[in-house]
């Protein structure tokens, strides 16, 4: 199979890509990528000589560039996106065109090239915040934030085309993702990388809000199956199956790295903050699949990677990243 990756020089996107060329001999991957604050093709330094992958530097809001890239793929597997809801609260306007007109434009290209499966990859967060039980396919969207919002009409939009247009369409809505080459601007690895350096851990509120954390290699497989198994027109919810709130998951990570817990600084909490998350991934278990990573050994292993790859991380949380978080905390 022939799969065009958009996002692919990102987290899960890089995480996927490695994960195909890894399990499936005869598959080949174009990954397309804007390279935006990012997006990182360290993320995939190990991969980049081998004759079945194609790095593609475009936009997905591009329509010349996309159809470009898209000739001739069987798959694609759509994960480009602005995903920092802080950044989110702070300005709207490029989630916006990313996640709603770029998705947008993927899905027109995809149906002119008439591409046999479009996985467009979305999140727990469209069901807002869960008080009891866990969200299924079909409840309703809640969105809280203008990140969330967008991926809903990402996401809607996406099914409209297979209603519609009997686009092949499969959504995934995974929850919280953790491991290795996340930006560290979200929670784990901010903790993870502010920890080894000795800095504050700036936890949001009463620090009391739950997320459903799963392993980033678990989704990947959980993708993988969707798109090879998984049925058109069809959402698949993707959880770990294990809620913790963030004080007890800040805990936890000051444990693995080994620094006190007077580390850990309250600040504000964000304006919108969603209480708990929580998935019902029957359906995907369903198709067969389940996480086979447990929660503390993933977040062990994590909390290694980012000891073992300071290389990586310590130029992204110098320079611009440094000045954006600064003022974050500043103003709070
Ligand atoms: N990280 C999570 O916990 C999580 C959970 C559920 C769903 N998701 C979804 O999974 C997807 C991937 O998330 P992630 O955490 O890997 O994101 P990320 O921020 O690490 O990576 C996003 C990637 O998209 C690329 N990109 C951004 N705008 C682009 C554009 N206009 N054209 C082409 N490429 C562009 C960036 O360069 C980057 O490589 C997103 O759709 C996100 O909403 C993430």
């Amino acid at each position: 199979m022939k799969i065009l990756v958009t996002g692919g020089a990102g987290f899960i996107g890089s995480n996927f890509v490695r994960h195909v060329l890894t399990a499936h001999a005869d598959d080949a991957v174009i990954n397309f990528d804007k390279l935006t604050y990012a997006g990182n093709l360290e993320n995939l330094r190990d991969v980049e000589t081998d004759p079945r992958y194609r790095f593609v530097r475009g936009d997905i809001g591009d329509r010349a560039q996309v159809l470009e890239a898209m000739e001739g793929v069987d798959a694609v597997v759509h994960f480009a996106a602005e995903t920092h809801v802080d950044r989110s609260n702070a300005g709207a306007a490029e989630f916006l065109s990313t996640n709603v007109t770029g998705t947008f434009t993927l899905l027109e290209a995809a149906r002119e090239l008439k591409v046999a499966r479009f996985v467009a990859i979305g999140t727990d967060e469209v069901y807002g915040s869960i008080a009891k039980g866990a969200a299924r396919e079909l409840d309703p969207l809640n969105p809280s934030n203008p990140y969330s919002a967008s991926k809903a009409a990402a996401d809607l939009l996406a099914r409209a085309y297979w209603t519609t247009h009997r686009l092949p369409v499969i959504v995934t809505r995974s929850s919280n993702n953790f491991g290795p080459y996340q930006y560290p601007e979200k929670v784990i690895p901010l903790f993870i990388t502010n920890a080894i350096e000795d800095k504050p851990l700036p936890l949001y509120g009463d620090g009391k809000n739950v997320r459903d954390w799963l392993y980033v290699l678990d989704n990947c497989a959980a993708i993988d199956l969707v798109l090879r198994k998984g049925k058109e027109g069809e959402i698949y919810n993707i959880g770990g199956s294990h809620e913790v709130e963030n004080i007890v998951l800040t805990r936890q990570v000051l444990h693995l790295v080994g620094k006190p817990e007077t580390l850990i600084t309250p600040v504000v909490d964000r304006p919108g903050h969603d209480r708990r998350y929580a998935l019902d991934s029957g359906k995907a278990h369903g198709l067969g699949w389940k996480p086979t990573h447990t929660f503390p050994k993933a977040l062990e292993a994590t909390v290694s990677w980012y000891k073992e790859h300071e290389a990586w991380w310590k130029p992204i949380k110098s320079g611009a990243f440094r000045t954006y978080y600064e003022k974050q905390y500043q103003s709070r």
